[in-house]
């Protein structure tokens, strides 16, 4: 069902007041097969969902360009940003641009981008994917993970941060 905003409730508002809950930042790469390049985007919506079986979710926008590129790859890696990654976020939030033009990257298990730094990777597939207003919730099926010990790139109001002890 294709829905609007409630008449009283301002578009401003609403990402202003959400913007209030911190997050995380993950990058969400895979080698499109169409190309064999590595396409991507930056999110902040992820979250863990099930251990038994592993999976996870995020929300993509349905304007998203790059998200039709990464679900018709096999699988896709989902890089959690760490601190002092503000640049790979802003490249790969960038619509349009050729992402990966500065970003070193190695493969994971099954050839997915590992942006290096990250504090950690996981190789998923979709497993599910739900309508939800403009975008869509994806849940993923782990298949691989990985983690180093950094601190993460935080999220908050718009800007980014980093922990402090
Ligand atoms: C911090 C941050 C978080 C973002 N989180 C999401 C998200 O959760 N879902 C989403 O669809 N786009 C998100 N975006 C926007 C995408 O990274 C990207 O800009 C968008 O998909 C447009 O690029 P594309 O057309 O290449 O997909 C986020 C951007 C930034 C900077």
């Amino acid at each position: 069902m294709s829905g609007s905003l409630t008449p009283d409730l301002d578009p401003v508002e609403f990402r202003r007041v959400l913007g209030h809950f911190a997050t995380g930042v993950v990058a969400i790469t895979a080698i499109d097969p169409a190309t064999g390049q590595p396409t991507g985007l930056a999110a902040n919506s992820f979250t863990s969902v099930s251990l038994d079986p592993p999976l996870v979710a995020f929300c993509v926008a349905h304007t998203s360009t790059s998200w039709p590129r990464l679900r018709r790859a096999k699988r896709f890696c989902i890089n959690i940003l760490a601190e002092g990654q503000d640049e790979v976020c802003i490249a790969l939030s960038r619509r349009g641009a050729d992402k990966f033009a500065d970003l070193a990257w190695h493969p994971s298990p099954s050839g997915e981008p590992v942006i290096p730094g990250a504090a950690g990777w996981i190789e998923a597939s979709v497993d599910a994917e739900h309508r939800a207003g403009d975008h869509d919730i994806v849940v993923a099926r782990v298949h691989a993970l990985g983690a180093e010990d950094r601190l993460p790139l935080l999220f908050f109001r718009g800007m980014y941060g980093r922990l402090s002890a």
